[in-house]
């Protein structure tokens, strides 16, 4: 069953995203996951086995669209249909709230997501991210 995280699965999640090659060390994963949990356009969605988290999505919007990020899925825990499920479970999150789009950035050195992503129904946009650090 899907839920809504909390503050207390911080460390939790972050291992998840570490284990399944999501986090970066410039980046400040437990910070993004507290951000998310604690703002009013924004949740994780995470999925337990046993107690265990094993899967999670994080979903928000900017008012304009709606965003993924941290799709994860333990290894253990693959081929079940848990990404599916919180994919589906982030659009719902987003339908509710009226919101038109659902996107997302894959990492361009994550190419083997993208059949997995397309076998979801998503297609590839014709757009360029551009970005710049704030944090120093
Ligand atoms: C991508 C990921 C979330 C998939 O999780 P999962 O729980 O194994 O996926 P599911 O079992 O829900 O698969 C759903 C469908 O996609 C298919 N699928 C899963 N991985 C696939 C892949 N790499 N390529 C093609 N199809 C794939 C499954 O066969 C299944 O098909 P079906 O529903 O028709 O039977 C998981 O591999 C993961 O955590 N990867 C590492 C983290 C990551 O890269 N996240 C995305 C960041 S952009």
């Amino acid at each position: 069953m899907i839920q809504q995280l909390g503050e207390a699965d911080t460390a939790a999640a972050v291992a998840l995203w570490a284990g399944t090659g999501l986090t970066r060390p410039w980046n400040d994963a437990a910070g993004d996951f507290r951000r998310a949990v604690a703002g009013p356009a924004s949740v994780v969605l995470g999925i337990r086995d046993d107690g265990e988290l094993v899967g999670t999505a994080m979903v928000g919007h900017d008012g304009h669209r709606g965003w993924v990020y941290y799709l994860a899925v333990a290894d253990s825990a693959r081929g079940r249909g848990l990404g599916r499920e919180l994919m589906a479970a982030a659009e719902a999150w987003l339908v509710e709230r009226d919101l038109p789009k659902i996107q997302f950035m894959v990492r361009t050195d994550n190419t083997s997501v993208l059949d997995f992503y397309e076998h979801l129904g998503y297609a590839r946009q014709d757009a360029l991210v551009l970005g710049r650090r704030l944090d120093g």
